[in-house]
């Protein structure tokens, strides 16, 4: 994931800020760079590739002076480059600025700069940050501070951000927008640190204070003031955090399973950062060599995967048909290797895993290897054996998952498989440009709206006081959401040991509709899409047996509110998206009722991370 590192102090700032992304190094990243200020100008230096590289680059063009700013990014195989690397500058070289996050609206902007005669040496989104807070200086804003002010104002999305200007020494400029991730700012003994993340200064200091969306920090040598984005000052104390390795990884969450589920908005951002391009509609997969011919070549796909893969695969059906017009099966691995499956050298056989080397899973690669299939993956642990195995591979870069319940890499699999059913639907012409970038647009927006469902969980706090003590629940959904219901479902098993059942909703009529009665929690995923009234009378259904209803809607329908026990509500999503959104709420809950419950939430018995033994 990406990792911001900044430092203002009286030592060398370059070997700190470089031992700082050292420190987030576990997350994965693939380009990195750092700038430091001295004598009124600002040095950068950037490579692509491992940290080494630029720990080779700073041996050759050493960086020296008090304060700056590192970054290390995620991007894919072949887009990563030097050019691409944050800091970025702007025209001038002046002002430097690192993000994470996706800057939603960034082409218009992009555009209108463009014809102010701003200069445009990268391909990404976060370039035009530089040029904006140049633009709002020239145009007579007094300071970085202002400047950076104007420019949140005028970006969409969910960042995190820390800037700094030649012109102003010994200072950084930090913000947080949204939950794209946070900022920690470290307290040191006549020196300051900025962070993403914890670990990256915990060697300095422990005496830390956080970043609430819509605030910002002027950090300099001896001093914090924090602000709101609209000017007012704020308080703000530091606390000293405990520190051992585990409650440092865990980021101050609870457990992993928590922290990962508000990593989403950062897991997402990164597992589209450098694939898509929301002026064409184009889609960038460096791992997966297939040819436009190959691609439409291929008259089947079959999906292979266990657990919460298996439900990501489920979605992918309908994804695949969808966008690439391909007939789609979906299998339990441990089924398709035991069977006599009819594959051939004209199939797609697309093995989902979050750690790469599940077993049934890796023999159903193999034994769709002997019937000579091509083999795709997508799988979140670089240089698994899947990952080796596979002809095709789209890394999901979520960064590590800990908890035993898969709950980030789930929703980036869903859009792993958006983008490879799209890159398959160009490819074999049956998807269209204008719907490419409808998509697109509606990919880049999901980290925020992820950010905006977690901003807020204590309504699973009040969910879960009702549903602790229930002793069977059930997940209703319909179309893609199905597999949905059925993640839901899993989650809550699997961490709390309620027992749920996930089923299609049109299947209730044929026996699920016996075990309905008032004792029964219902969650019901009724977003308004294409299914939604089938959905509503499902529910109807429910309530005649005195089921208690639990609704997952879109936000404006009034309709639900009067059907439904309870509803929570979700933002306006494109349906072949909708899973990413509908399953965080669904996470929320499993996580809130099995703490209630005391439950070993990261370890829960009898499980594990990984089944790689039979
Ligand atoms: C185990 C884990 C699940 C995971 C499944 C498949 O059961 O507990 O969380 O979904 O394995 O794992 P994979 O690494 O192949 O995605």
């Amino acid at each position: 994931m990406c990792g911001i590192v900044g430092y203002v102090g009286q030592r060398d700032a370059a070997p700190i800020i470089y031992q700082g992304l050292r420190n987030l190094e576990y997350r994965g990243y693939d380009s990195a760079g750092i700038a430091v200020q001295r004598n009124g100008t600002i040095d950068v230096r950037r490579a692509a590739g491992k940290l080494d590289n630029l720990e080779a680059v700073l041996r050759e063009q050493p960086l020296s002076g008090h304060w700056g700013i590192g970054h290390t990014r995620w991007a894919t195989h072949g887009n990563v480059n030097e050019t691409n690397a944050h800091p970025h500058r702007d025209c001038k070289g002046d002002v430097v600025v690192i993000q994470n996050g996706i800057v939603e609206n960034y082409l218009p902007i992009k555009a209108r700069l463009r014809e102010q005669g701003h200069e445009f040496r990268s391909e990404t989104d976060t370039e035009v940050l530089p040029h904006l807070i140049e633009q709002h200086l020239a145009d007579g804003a007094p300071g970085l501070f202002d400047a950076v002010r104007l420019m949140l104002d005028e970006i969409k999305g969910s960042h995190a951000i820390v800037t700094m200007r030649a012109q102003e020494p010994e200072t950084l400029v930090a913000a947080r927008l949204g939950n794209a991730g946070g900022v920690v700012i470290g307290y040191g003994d006549g020196e300051m640190f900025v962070a993403s993340d914890q670990p990256a200064i915990l060697q300095h200091t422990r005496k830390l204070a956080f970043l609430e969306p819509g605030e910002m920090a002027v950090v300099t040598q001896n001093s914090v003031e924090y602000f709101k984005i609209d000017g007012t000052p704020i308080d703000k104390t530091p606390n000293v955090v405990a520190w051992d390795p585990i409650s440092a990884a865990k980021g101050g969450y609870k457990h992993f399973m928590e922290k990962e589920i508000h990593e989403q908005p950062r897991s997402l951002t990164d597992t589209l950062r450098g694939r898509i391009n929301v002026e064409t509609g184009a889609v960038r997969l460096d791992g997966v060599p297939f040819t436009a011919e190959q691609m439409r070549a291929f008259k089947r796909l079959t999906i292979v995967a266990c657990g919460t893969a298996w439900h990501a695969g489920l979605a992918g059906k309908y994804i695949f048909e969808e966008l690439a017009g391909i007939p789609v099966d979906v299998d339990y691995g441990s089924e398709y290797r035991y069977r006599d499956p009819v594959v051939d050298p004209n199939s797609l056989v697309l093995a989902i895993t979050q750690s790469g080397e599940t077993v049934d899973t890796l023999e159903a690669m193999a034994e769709a290897r002997r019937h000579g299939a091509k083999l795709a993956a997508i799988v979140n642990v670089v240089g698994s054996q899947a990952d080796r195995e596979a002809d095709a591979r789209i890394h999901v870069q979520a960064g590590p998952e800990i908890a035993v319940a898969s709950t980030k890499v789930f929703t980036s699999m869903i859009v792993d498989q958006v983008l490879l059913a799209m890159a398959l639907g160009q490819a074999r012409g049956v998807l269209s440009r204008e719907r490419s970038i409808e998509l697109m647009e509606g990919l880049i927006h999901l980290p925020t709206q992820t950010g905006d469902i977690l901003a807020d969980d204590r309504q699973y706090d009040d969910l879960a006081a009702t549903l602790y003590e229930a002793t069977d629940m059930l997940y209703l959904g319909r179309g893609i959401n199905y597999p949905t219901a059925l993640e839901g479902a899993l989650k809550i098993k699997e961490i709390s040991y309620i027992h749920a059942e996930g089923c299609p909703a049109g299947e209730m009529k044929h026996g699920i509709n016996a075990l309905i009665d008032h004792s029964l929690p219902v969650v019901c995923i009724a977003l308004q899409d294409r299914l939604h009234s089938k959905m509503l009378s499902n529910i109807e259904q429910v309530k005649a047996r005195e089921g208690r209803v639990i609704a997952l809607a879109t936000e404006g329908d009034d309709e639900i509110a009067e059907k439904a026990d309870q509803v929570i509500y979700l933002p306006p999503v494109d349906y072949l998206l909708s899973p990413v959104l509908a399953t965080i709420p669904l996470q929320l809950l499993a996580y809130k009722v099995a703490v209630r419950r005391g439950a070993d939430v990261d370890q829960p018995r009898n499980l594990a991370k990984s089944v790689t033994v039979e």
